[in-house]
């Protein structure tokens, strides 16, 4: 049995079908996502576009499946293949995503032209070919082997890769593609899923490594986002700060190596520059110690990293004081502010808080807490943390100070930048004396506070 056309709902954020229109959705709970589409519902259950090809396949032994090493090529570039998990697999499908303008392009295009031995097929619907070709030679270099198609139709590129046969396929963006066999407009989610499948199911049965590339909405989340993210095998994000050169790629999933592993790069006249030794490029170095300011050392992915936290506390008219947390989690900031308060004697609910990580870095791990602690301390009281500090720590419930993963490396990474002083968990601290840093062990928020002057 096949579909009935009957008009039926679908969330554009998650793609749930709903029989009726309804302000929100009812499976992800966004607002305003539901539109009319054309697809039809199908009620043999083989869902379109999951990537069931119908045929069948028999049941086996999982100790009698032949297991063989991913065979990995370098993109060409050094920071991509770390995000990457160690380089391009074959058949593998990757999401990228992240805001116009930000070098999803540049990226992609840099790592074909530059790839020596990746015969690409960079696949534009956004921009002609003479736009493309033009950024390619303002990147300097124009592989032999990359071969490009402007198009839009999924039907169209699937049929000019079978003749093309390309090791990695790039398709700038997923959004602009629509297949002939759905009605609907390029985008939406039935069209997006249906694309993607087809373009999932081309690279698993040749070996090819595909690239899609996403655009993110206002809202920060890649349009389509649940659909796209469960269909292909990783997914990066490129992060940045309008104002700053800087950019980072984040794996937050990846079938094939670690996630939060980053690759960084700086955003130059002639393309994407890696910055293989990023430690501590995102910090801002003052000549004094200024109050609300605190240095952490995080560590994202397989390397550490210094990070500036800044926090600024202000007296606030609001019934409710505003909480702006820039580059970290607003209900984290909210548990830390309650905790001070009870914990600490910290008093904060007739102030605006506003927190910023420095250099649009988004900080996730909770390494982060005592940091911002310490920087929203030192700007309600208007002094800054003693100089040459650099501060880790998870912060508990109870008011504990908790140690984080890898100490050691981040105090020597602090060590190696200069800095001589670290607070940081008692767990943490070192059996021994570390050559030229001044350790302070802390196990509670208040004791904090008190060394931190
Ligand atoms: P682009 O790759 O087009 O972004 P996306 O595909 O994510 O929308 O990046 C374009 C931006 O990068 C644009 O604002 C100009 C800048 N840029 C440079 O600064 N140097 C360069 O060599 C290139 C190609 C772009
Ligand atoms: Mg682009």
């Amino acid at each position: 049995m096949t579909g009935r056309a009957r008009p039926s709902f679908q969330c554009q954020a998650c793609g749930a079908l709903a029989p009726k229109w309804a302000g929100q959705c009812g499976d992800c709970g966004a607002w305003n996502t539901l539109t009319e589409s054309a697809a039809p519902l199908l009620v043999d259950g083989r869902a379109r576009g999951l990537g069931y090809s119908g045929e069948t396949t028999p049941v086996v032994g999982l100790a009698e499946v032949e297991v063989r090493d991913e065979v990995r090529t370098s993109s060409g570039i050094g920071e991509l293949d770390r995000v990457l998990g160690g380089g391009l697999v074959k058949g593998a499908v990757v999401l990228l995503g992240g805001d116009p303008g930000i070098g999803k392009s540049t990226l992609l295009l840099q790592s074909l032209a530059v790839g020596r031995e990746t015969r690409g097929l960079y696949v534009s619907g956004e921009e002609s070919a003479q736009q493309v070709a033009l950024r390619a030679h303002r990147l300097g270099s124009v592989g032999q082997d990359l071969r490009l198609l402007t198009e839009t139709r999924v039907e169209r590129v699937l049929e000019a890769a079978e003749n093309e046969a390309p090791r990695v396929l790039v398709i700038d963006s997923i959004q602009t593609l629509y297949s002939e066999s759905l009605a609907g407009a390029p985008g939406t989610v039935s069209q997006l899923r249906e694309s993607a499948s087809q373009l999932v199911r081309y690279a698993k049965r040749t070996g090819t490594t595909v690239f899609l590339v996403g655009h993110v909405t206002k809202e920060g989340i890649l349009a389509g986002p649940r659909v796209l993210e469960h269909m292909v095998d990783t997914v990066l994000y490129f992060e940045g700060d309008e104002g700053s050169r800087y950019r980072i790629v984040r794996a937050v999933k990846n079938r094939y190596g670690a996630v939060h592993e980053l690759g960084v790069f700086a955003m130059t006249e002639s393309g994407l520059r890696e910055v293989p030794n990023p430690s501590s490029i995102f910090l801002q170095r003052h000549a004094q110690g200024v109050p609300g300011s605190a240095v952490m050392v995080t560590r994202e992915g397989t390397r550490p990293l210094l990070i500036e936290v800044q926090a600024l506390l202000d007296e606030s008219h609001l019934a409710n004081p505003r909480r702006v947390a820039v580059g970290l989690d607003p209900n984290r900031l909210a548990m830390l502010l309650a905790v001070l308060h009870r914990h600490a004697g910290v008093v904060s609910y007739d102030q605006d808080v506003f927190v910023n990580i420095v250099g649009g870095v988004r900080v996730n791990e909770t390494g982060a807490d005592l940091a911002v602690a310490l920087a929203v301390v030192s700007s309600l009281r208007n002094r800054p943390l003693p100089e040459g500090t650099v501060v880790f720590g998870e912060i508990g419930l109870s008011g504990e100070v908790r140690p984080v993963p890898h100490g050691p490396e981040r105090l020597r990474e602090a060590v190696k930048h200069g800095f001589g002083r670290a607070l940081i968990p008692r767990a943490n601290a070192p059996r021994g004396a570390v050559k030229g840093l001044e350790v302070t062990a802390i196990e509670r928020v208040a004791e904090a506070l008190a060394a931190s002057g």
